[in-house]
């Protein structure tokens, strides 16, 4: 760590998160109600400062860009880890809701493709969020090691393919990172970690692989990663990308989607934090089984893209 980093460490407030009730778990770390206005976010211990800094800032800048997200605060040392402080939103995720009410799974689903149609709207400060096709890009050659050339030559025409858009994209937009308030009727964004610029089939593809792709494999672990079963998954997606293509061009749409969310799926190895070679091979025997890496999977759809976003 810099000097100035240690500095910024040493000067940190440190808080104590015993007694607090814990309202949410993922994948880094648990989120904890700290009082009535703030909650926190503890990552787990090993993971740096620097992450969960960058993970506040790109919310900071994202509100700051007119994005509907919490407020964030300052972090934290909380033990021996770190946290991020954010105003605590008076609203429950959009996943429970859509459990208490699959009555309303279709409309929800419909202000979801409206949601992201916005966010994809909202103008962009390149100078303060990393660039998500060469990140993609990034990715693709650190799995070089796993590839064939083709295989490598596979993914990376996927992405060269997606050009030099600008679109600020979530990174990870599923109904479990949206908050509901029923008391304003108003949808909000957390987990901003993977927010960026690139295209918007960044965004569409990694809602395709948790909300559809996962659970045509595994539709019993649809509910851990999303909060619903795979059945009210779709009748979600299917609904979302109906309005954020209008209704128009809605296969086309999908295959590019599946395209963009099997091709992530081929990255997790270095995408998920810490995986070992061996579970690295089994995401690629899948990958080469029924997905991306398959030979007779065509992404020429994907070059030859005709959808105005
Ligand atoms: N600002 C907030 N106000 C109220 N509840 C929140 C807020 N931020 C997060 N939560 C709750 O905590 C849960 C987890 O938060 P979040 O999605 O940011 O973390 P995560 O999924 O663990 O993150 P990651 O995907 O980085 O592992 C949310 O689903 C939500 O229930
Ligand atoms: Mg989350």
């Amino acid at each position: 760590m810099s000097e100035n980093k240690q500095e910024t460490v040493n000067k940190m407030r440190e808080l104590s998160i015993e007694g607090c009730e814990i309202i949410g778990e993922g994948a880094v770390g648990k989120v904890y109600r700290l009082d009535d206005e703030t909650i926190i976010k503890v990552f787990a211990p090993g993971i740096p400062f620097e992450v969960v800094q960058e993970e506040k800032n790109i919310a900071r800048n994202a509100l700051v860009s007119g994005v509907p997200t919490a407020i964030s605060f300052d972090v934290v040392k909380v033990g021996k880890s770190y946290g991020a402080v954010y105003e605590m939103l008076k609203a429950k995720t959009l996943s429970a809701f859509i459990k208490e009410h699959p009555e309303r799974a279709a409309e929800m689903g419909r202000r979801m493709g409206h949601l992201l149609k916005e966010l994809h709207k909202t103008a962009v400060d390149t100078n303060k969020f990393v660039n998500v096709c060469n990140l993609f890009k990034e990715r693709v050659l650190r799995m070089e090691k796993y590839l064939s050339k083709e295989e490598t030559d596979k993914l990376i025409t996927v992405y060269e393919c997606l050009g030099t858009c600008k679109t600020i994209v979530h990174g990870d937009f599923h109904p479990k990172n949206i908050m509901y308030t029923e008391e304003n009727d108003e949808l909000l964004f957390i987990d901003l970690a993977d927010m960026g610029y690139g295209h918007p089939l960044i965004d569409l593809g990694g809602t395709c692989l948790v909300m559809d792709i996962f659970g045509r494999f595994t539709p019993e672990r649809v509910p851990h990663y999303i909060g619903i079963d795979y059945k009210t998954s779709i009748t979600v997606w299917e609904n979302l990308i109906y309005e954020y293509f209008n209704g128009d061009n809605i296969e086309e749409a999908k295959i590019l989607a599946d395209i963009y969310g099997k091709a992530k799926f081929t990255l997790f190895p270095v995408i998920i934090p810490g995986m070992s070679e061996k579970d690295a091979m089994g995401f690629l025997m899948g990958s080469r089984s029924g997905g991306f890496l398959n030979k007779d999977y065509d992404i020429t759809p994907a070059l030859k893209c005709k959808l105005e976003f």
